[in-house]
This record gives structure tokens, sequence and C-alpha cells, in this order.
């Protein structure tokens, strides 16, 4: 892609990312500062590590992790606040970042938020030193301060995200991959880092236990929801800033496809398995797996899924009286299911 088209969609990119504004309102000035903390965090004495960085803070994602810390801590208790909470904030998007930053290059990914990825400017092992740095920073910001209910709740999605990447890798290459696995996949490569961040944000302004654990789950299901959506825009050509089509070219097997598996006749399943086992780097033929699952109808039934695992966060919701912040919440559940990116 030449670099005048990538300067274009980056720019639909950042215009489709605003959608989130409203929500952020009630938290508006906590971002800002966020921002400002995050920023901070990633300093080096190493010349090339801050360039790098540099492009990183520039290039930013939704932010939806911080939000969801604030949100949880406000909502939970009534307005209340806690530096704690920033610092909460600015790990976990250090360690989403730092697993971002792998993932592309587990994922032989080029694109990420709508410009090269990292992996794709400076080389694999470059990221892989970057993550790394990444992780570290994180759980350093949460030592240096003695946090350390807030680095527990932190280092277990990290040890999650990894055991979910490589159970993926193991699993998800497999053809007779089953929904269970599936679920365990996702529950510990994306929503386990949401579950965490919920907790973080209940748990940075003294809330107690049952509460913590009642954000977590809450925090759990918006993730399981989150990665399904995910997952189905990779069977789609929207513009969402980094590549799609690429989980059948890695052999990655998703909900959809499944599903598809589960339910079509036995020749179907034959031209299946065999396209997307020898013929994945294909694009006509990956094109046309996907044309097959969805009139087969994986996408609607990985939709319902999703709206499955919505509904049982709002039930959570409500245990909690009306404030802006829970409104604030509702839009981000809606936001994680409907979002164009
Ligand atoms: C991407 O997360 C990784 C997944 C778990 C699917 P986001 O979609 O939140 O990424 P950014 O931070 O907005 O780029
Ligand atoms: C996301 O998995 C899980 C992470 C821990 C990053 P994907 O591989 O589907 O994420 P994207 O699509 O590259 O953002
Ligand atoms: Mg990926
Ligand atoms: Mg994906």
């Amino acid at each position: 892609m030449s670099p005048s088209k990538l300067t274009d969609n980056f720019l639909t990119f950042g215009s489709r990312m605003k959608t989130v504004a409203h929500i952020k309102l009630p938290i508006e000035n906590e971002m800002e500062l966020f921002e400002k903390k995050f920023k901070d965090s990633m300093l080096s004495k190493v010349p090339l590590l801050n360039r790098i960085t540099y492009y990183i803070v520039r290039r930013k994602g939704k932010q939806m992790r911080p939000m969801f810390v604030f949100l949880v801590a406000k909502m939970v208790s009534d307005g209340g606040f806690d530096e704690r909470t920033y610092r909460g904030a600015a790990v976990v998007e250090l360690i989403h970042t730092a697993t971002l930053v792998h993932d592309d290059v587990v994922d032989d990914s080029n694109r990420r938020r709508g410009f090269f990825s990292i992996n794709a400017l400076w080389k694999n092992k470059i990221a892989v030193l970057v993550g790394d740095f990444l992780l570290s920073k994180g759980l350093l910001l949460s030592i240096d301060n003695e946090d350390f209910d807030l680095l527990k709740l932190i280092s277990i999605a990290v040890r999650e995200m990894s055991e979910g990447e490589l159970l993926q890798i193991e699993k998800a290459r497999k053809l007779d991959i089953t929904e269970v696995v599936y679920f365990e996949i996702i529950r510990q490569k994306t929503a386990t880092l949401i579950s965490a961040c919920c907790g973080i944000g209940a748990a940075s302004v003294g809330a107690n236990q049952d509460t913590v654990q009642q954000m977590r789950k809450f925090g759990e299901y918006i993730g399981m929801a989150f990665q399904i959506k995910d997952d189905l825009f990779d069977y789609t050509d929207a513009k969402i800033g980094k590549p799609t089509g690429i989980d059948i070219k890695e052999q990655k097997m998703t909900l959809p496809l499944i599903y598809t598996l589960n339910t079509c006749s036995e020749k179907d399943k034959k031209w299946l398995i065999n396209a997307v086992k020898k013929h994945n780097t294909n694009k006509k033929r990956v094109k046309e797996v996907i044309a097959f699952v969805t009139a087969h109808g994986g996408m609607e039934y990985a939709t319902v899924k999703m709206h499955d695992y919505k509904n049982k966060a709002l039930a959570i919701l409500e245990n909690y009286p009306s404030s802006t912040y829970k409104s604030s919440l509702l839009q981000m559940i809606d936001y994680v299911v409907e979002r164009k990116i």
C-alpha cells in the first residue's frame, strides 16, 4: 500500500475514533491527565526506544481500557477518585500496548491503528524487545508505588494473555476446535485484561472484595463480546486500521467458521478444511470461505453470542444506582458491539 493511501486511511481512522468522545465526557479531565502519565511512563535513556514510543503515543488507539478503569472507579465510589486510579489506567494501557506490539509479530501483521505496525517499521527483533520494555514499565509503575493489590490483578491478566495466545496457536489451527475451546481462548487472550481494568478501577478506590469481583466478571463479559466483534471484523472489509481477512491466513479458527464447520454438510466441511489448510494464503480462496461462512449464517450466529455476553454485562450493572458514570458505561457496552473500528 502506498504511503499516501495509508495516510488517507489514518485520517478516516482518526475521525471514526471520535465516536467515543461523548462517552468520555464525565471523565474528560482524568483522560487528559492519564495521557500525560502514560506518555511519561515510557521514557527511557535509550534514544531508539524513545523514537519508537514517541511513534506509539502519536498513533494512539481507542483507549477503551483506561476508560473502563476510570468509569468503574467513579461508578462504585460515587465520583470518588485516587492517584492509584491514574496509575492503574496507565498500567493497563502499557500492558495492552505491549501485547499489541507482540501480537503483530505473532500474527505477522503489518498494520495497526491505521499505519504501519512496529514490526513492519523496525522488524521483529526490535518489536519483541519494545514489547518487553513496555511490559516491564507497566509492572514497575505498580511496584514503585506499592500498588500491590492492583499489581496482582494485572499480573493474572498478563499470565492469562500469554496462555491465551499460546492456547490459540495450539488449538485454533486444529480443524476440530470446539466452541468451548474458542471461548476459553478469547477469555484468556482478551477478556482477562478488560476484566482486570474493571477490577482495578474498583480496587483503586478501595471498593470491597465483592464489588471488585463483580466488576471483574463485568469486564470479562464485555471482553468476550469485544473479541467476538473483533473476530467478526476480520470477516469483513471494514476499514478498521488493521488488516482484515488475516485470521484464516494465519489459520486462526474463530466463531463464525467454527459454527459453520459444525453445522454444514460433510462435503462442504471437507472443502472448507481443505481451503483453510492448503489455500489459506490464496486471497481468492479466503474470500470464498468468508462468503460461504456468511451465507451459512456464521456471522449471525457469532453476533447472537456477542449479544448474549453484552446482556450478561448489562445484568451486573443493574445492581448499581443511576449516575453519569453508569450511563457512560452503558454506552461503552453498546459501543463495544456496535463500533465501526
Ligand atoms: C485490539 O484492541 C486487540 C484486541 C483485543 C482485539 P483494541 O481494538 O482496543 O485496540 P486499540 O488500542 O483501540 O488500537
Ligand atoms: C487480540 O487478538 C488479542 C491480543 C491479546 C492482542 P487478535 O490477533 O485478533 O487482535 P488484532 O485483531 O490483531 O488486534
Ligand atoms: Mg493480531
Ligand atoms: Mg483480530
